[in-house]
C-alpha cells in the first residue's frame, strides 16, 4: 500500500504548500495507551480518530474493565473498529479485581496498580501479540512506565497529557514549591497564601488552586510524590501533545516550552474532531462508561432560551448527602431551571443513604430534571443552557468553553483546582466557588452569573469560544500542529526499530 500524507498550509503562509511523504511502506502503526479512566480514554480516542481518518493504523489499549462498560453502552465498535480501516482495540487488565469500584475517592488505587502491573505486560504485547509491528506509541502522560518499555525496544514515545497546560505546569512546579518552603499547608487559614514558585502564576495562584493532592500534610506523600514524580518525566518523551489551544493558553505554554520544546496542542479535540470529520455530528458519543438517556433533550427542547443552568460534575466525582442538599437548595432557591446528572454510583453513603432522597426528586419536578447520564456536548450546545455548574474535569472545561457558555465552578480534585482558579481569574469565563458548598452561596453566585453580570459572561464566553473554533479550522494553531504531529508520527516511524 501506498500511504499518502497530505500536509496543507500554515497560517503564516499565504500561499497554500501542500507537500506529500510517499512512503513505500505500509501506513505508521501507532498504539495508543490512556490510563483507564473516563476523562482520559475520552480524549485519547478523539485522538484516536483524528489520526485513523488521516490514514494512520491505530491501536488502542484499553483496560478490560473500561472496554467492557464502554462496549456496553456506547456504539465504539461499529464506530471505530468497522468505521476505520486498520483501527483495533485490544485490553490489559489495570491489576484491580473486577469488583473494585474504581470511584473518584478510590482513583489513587488505580494509578498505583497501573503503574506496578503494566510494564511487563505491554512489554509483552508489543513483542508478541500486536500486528503489525508499533512503530510509534502515543501514551498516557501519566505513566512514565511506558517511556521506559519504549527506550527497551526502540520505539518512539510521544506523551499525550490529557490535563490542561496550566495543570501540569502547576504538577511540574511542585518540587520548586517544596523546595522553598510553600508547601505543606498549615491549616485552612493559610489557603488564601499567595504561591510564588509556579512561573507565569506568581500573581493569581493560592494554596488552595494548587492540585488538590498537595493539601497533603506530608510532601513525601505517596500521591503528591506519583504525580510528581510521573510529570517530571515529561520531558523523556519525544514530544508532548496537548488538548489545548494557544489563544487559551499561550503563556503557560512558553514556560513548559522551556523544559519540552516539541509541544503538539491540537485541542479543543471535540471541535478539531467536529471541523475535520463533519459527519461525526451525527454519530453518537463514544465516551460513556453509563447509558445516555436523551430524554434530557427532549426536556431542553420545552425549557425558554438561555433560561436553563446544567449540572454535571464528571464521571468520578462523589458527592455526601449533605453536598447534594446544599446543592439542591441553592439550585431550588435561585428560581432557576436546572438540568442535573446524577450518576447512579455518585453519593456517597452506605446503602439506602446514597439514593437521591426521593422527596427531593418529587419536589424537582417543578422546574428541574435530574438523569443519570446525558449526551454533554448536545446539552451544552442547547440554545435553552445558560451555565453550566461542573467539577472542572478538563474535557467539561474545554466542552464548555468552545461552547461559550459561562461556568461556575466547583472543583472535585487532581487538575480541577487549578482548571477553576483559571476560569475564574485568568479566561475570566465563570466563577470559582472552590471549597464552599452551601446554598446561599451557590444561588448568589448563579445569581451573578445569569443576572447581574449575565452580558460581562456571555461576552467573554463568545470571545473565547470564537477563538477555540478559529484553531481547529484549516490554517488556526491546533489545526496546524495536528497536520505537524502526523507528519512527525510518519518520519519517527520510519526511524523506529521492529520488535
Ligand atoms: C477527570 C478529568 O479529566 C480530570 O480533571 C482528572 O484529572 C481526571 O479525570 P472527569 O471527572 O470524568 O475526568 O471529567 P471530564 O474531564 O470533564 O470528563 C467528563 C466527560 O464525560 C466529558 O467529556 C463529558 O462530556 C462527559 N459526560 C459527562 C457526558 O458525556 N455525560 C454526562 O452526563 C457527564
Amino acid at each position: 500500500m501506498n500511504y499518502k500524507l497530505h500536509r496543507k498550509g500554515n497560517q503564516n503562509q499565504t500561499e497554500k504548500l501542500t507537500f506529500d511523504i510517499e512512503m513505500e511502506k505500509d501506513p505508521p502503526h501507532v498504539l495508543i495507551f490512556p490510563i483507564p479512566a473516563l476523562g482520559h480514554v475520552n480524549s485519547m480516542l478523539k485522538l484516536a480518530e483524528l489520526l485513523s481518518v488521516d490514514g494512520i493504523k491505530v491501536t488502542f489499549l484499553n483496560s478490560e474493565y473500561n472496554h467492557d462498560r464502554l462496549v456496553r453502552h456506547t456504539d465504539v465498535c461499529s464506530r471505530y473498529t468497522q468505521r476505520l480501516p486498520g483501527f483495533q482495540f485490544k485490553t490489559i487488565t489495570d491489576g484491580l479485581p473486577m469488583d473494585h469500584p474504581r470511584t473518584g475517592d478510590r482513583s489513587a488505587d488505580v494509578l498505583h496498580s497501573v503503574k506496578s502491573v503494566t510494564p511487563p505486560l505491554l512489554k509483552e504485547m508489543l513483542l508478541n501479540e500486536i500486528k503489525p509491528p508499533v512503530k510509534c506509541i502515543i501514551s498516557d502522560g501519566i505513566m512514565s512506565s511506558a517511556i521506559d518499555v519504549a527506550r527497551d525496544l526502540g520505539i518512539p514515545i510521544i506523551y499525550f497529557r490529557t490535563i490542561g497546560a496550566c495543570a501540569l505546569w502547576a504538577y511540574y512546579s511542585l518540587g520548586e514549591v517544596i523546595d522553598a518552603g510553600e508547601l505543606p499547608i498549615k491549616g485552612t487559614e493559610d489557603m488564601d497564601r499567595q504561591i510564588k514558585n509556579v512561573p507565569g502564576m506568581e500573581t493569581y495562584l493560592r494554596c488552595r488552586d494548587l492540585p488538590s493532592f498537595c493539601r497533603a500534610d506530608d510532601p513525601m506523600d505517596k500521591t503528591l510524590q506519583l504525580f510528581m514524580s510521573e510529570t517530571r518525566s515529561t520531558p523523556r518523551a519525544d514530544g508532548l501533545i496537548l488538548n489545548t489551544f494557544e489563544d487559551l493558553e499561550g503563556p503557560i505554554l512558553s514556560q513548559i516550552r522551556s523544559i519540552c520544546p516539541n509541544i503538539y496542542t491540537i485541542g479543543p479535540l471535540n471541535a478539531h474532531l467536529k471541523a475535520r470529520v463533519p459527519e461525526n455530528t451525527s454519530l453518537k458519543p463514544s465516551n460513556s462508561f453509563w447509558e445516555v438517556d436523551r430524554s434530557c433533550i427532549s426536556w431542553l427542547n420545552e425549557q425558554p432560551l438561555q433560561s436553563v443552568i446544567y449540572v454535571s460534575f464528571g464521571s468520578i466525582t462523589m458527592l455526601s448527602r449533605e453536598q447534594l442538599l446544599e446543592f439542591w437548595h441553592g439550585l431550588m432557591n435561585s428560581n432557576k431551571r436546572f438540568l442535573w446528572v446524577i450518576r447512579p454510583d455518585s453519593i456517597l453513603g452506605k446503602d439506602g443513604e446514597n439514593q437521591i432522597p426521593e422527596e427531593l426528586v418529587e419536589a424537582t419536578k417543578e422546574r428541574g430534571y435530574m438523569v443519570g447520564w446525558v449526551p454533554q456536548e448536545e446539552v451544552l450546545a442547547h440554545e435553552a443552557v445558560a451555565m453550566f455548574l461542573t467539577h472542572n474535569g478538563w474535557n467539561s472545561t474545554l466542552e464548555s468553553t468552545v461552547a461559550g457558555v459561562p461556568m461556575l465552578c466547583w472543583p472535585y480534585f487532581a487538575d480541577q483546582q487549578v482548571n477553576s482558579r483559571f476560569v475564574g481569574e485568568v479566561w475570566k469565563i465563570g466563577i470559582d466557588m472552590k471549597d464552599v458548598c452551601d446554598r446561599k452561596v451557590v444561588e448568589k453566585m448563579v445569581n451573578e452569573l445569569m443576572m447581574e453580570r449575565k452580558d460581562e459572561f456571555k461576552k467573554s464566553s463568545s470571545e473565547m469560544a470564537d477563538s477555540a473554533r478559529k484553531s481547529v479550522n484549516e490554517g488556526g494553531s491546533s489545526y496546524c500542529n495536528l497536520d505537524r504531529l502526523i507528519n512527525d508520527i510518519s518520519l519517527m516511524s520510519s526511524r523506529a526499530h521492529s520488535c
